[in-house]
């Protein structure tokens, strides 16, 4: 056995390795980091006998204050069930028009309304009301096809568009191509006075004028303007279902897309229904 070796220079005792020359000094480890040391040995012995730790044969040491996580998300859960509840209930015990009157209810339900559109809605009109040219409307803006109000964007969603709903919305444009109610130039002059419609510079006295007010005007209105009841969209201005391309107005007309949107009423609650009808009001062109 080497002797206990004292470094010249510190007067440290070495703790007797040595390479090429070169000494480790023997200090103690600092007194603060050995306290530590010692206060979390004692700290994890006191958890172990508190909370549940190691897991036994069959199952668990369960700590004498007989804490689960289980227990507190269920509680947790359960309280905020309750707050909704309340929320749940008012919104279904006012009238519709009244929602927007009370600014807690209301803030509720757009919120509400938000989370069940992103996971009804937003596969065909697109997160936020965005719509999909040529298949869905934008629910973003302020052209209506079937109404705009409270009301009217509560029944849409409740009974759908020509769903499979006895109260659906329905309204089947003839496909006066397919049909043979216009002929192909027929069509092709229509596709244009539509255009020219959107553009305001329509001439009413033309053939294809005439044979508009006499075809199409009970849906779409003397002026193109549109005809919610009837689920008529607006032609004389620049916002499309189905696209301004010629090709697109040709091809409605020829052969019309009849658009289907389901009836949610059958497959959401009430409180749900209504939060949405709120929601898509508030997304930008509510009436
Ligand atoms: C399978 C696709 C589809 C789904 C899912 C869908 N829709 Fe629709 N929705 C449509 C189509 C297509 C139309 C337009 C039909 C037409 O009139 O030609 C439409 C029209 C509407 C309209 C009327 C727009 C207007 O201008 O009057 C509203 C409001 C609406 N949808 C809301 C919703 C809400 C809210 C949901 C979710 C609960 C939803 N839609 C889910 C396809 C869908
Ligand atoms: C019985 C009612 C009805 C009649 C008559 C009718 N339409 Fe329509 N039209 C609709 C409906 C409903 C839609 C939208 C729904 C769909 O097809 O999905 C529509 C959509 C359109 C669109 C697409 C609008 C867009 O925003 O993209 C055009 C264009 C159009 N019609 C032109 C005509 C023309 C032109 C005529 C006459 C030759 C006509 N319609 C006659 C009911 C009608």
């Amino acid at each position: 056995m080497a002797k206990t070796e004292i470094d010249a220079a510190t007067g440290v005792p070495t703790t007797g390795h040595e390479w090429d020359g070169v000494k480790e000094l023997d200090n103690p480890l600092p007194k603060w980091w050995v306290m530590t040391y010692f206060v979390t040995i004692a700290v994890s012995i006191v958890y172990v006998f508190l909370y549940p730790s190691f897991p036994t044969g069959t199952g668990y040491l369960k700590g004498s204050l007989g804490h689960t996580e289980r227990i507190s998300v269920e509680q947790r859960l359960g309280e905020a069930r309750a707050a909704q509840s309340q929320w749940l209930d008012q919104l279904t015990a006012v009238s519709l028009e009244e929602i927007p009157a009370n600014a807690e209810l209301l803030t509720f339900a757009r919120q509400g309304g938000q989370a069940a559109f992103n996971t009804n809605c937003a596969g065909c009109h697109g997160v936020g009301g965005g719509g999909q040219l040529g298949k869905y409307p934008v629910l973003a803006d302020d052209d209506w096809i079937w109404g705009g109000d409270l009301e009217a964007i509560h029944t849409t969603i409740s009974y759908g568009i020509r769903s499979d709903h006895d109260e659906a919305r329905v309204s089947e444009m003839p496909a006066f191509g397919a049909d043979e109610i216009l002929s192909a130039e027929e069509i092709d002059a229509m596709a244009d006075f539509v255009l020219a419609m959107a553009q305001g510079s329509a001439d009413f006295g033309s053939d294809a004028g005439v044979s508009y007010l006499e075809n199409c005007a009970a849906c779409h209105g003397e002026q193109g303007e549109g005809i919610a009841d009837l689920g008529g969209p607006k032609l004389n201005d620049f916002v499309w279902l189905y696209g301004d391309s010629k090709e697109a107005i040709v091809a409605q007309i020829s052969r019309p897309q009849q658009g289907v949107m389901p009836a949610f009423g059958p497959r959401l609650d009430e409180a749900t229904v209504r939060m949405l009808s709120v929601y898509v009001h508030s997304l930008g062109g509510g009436q």
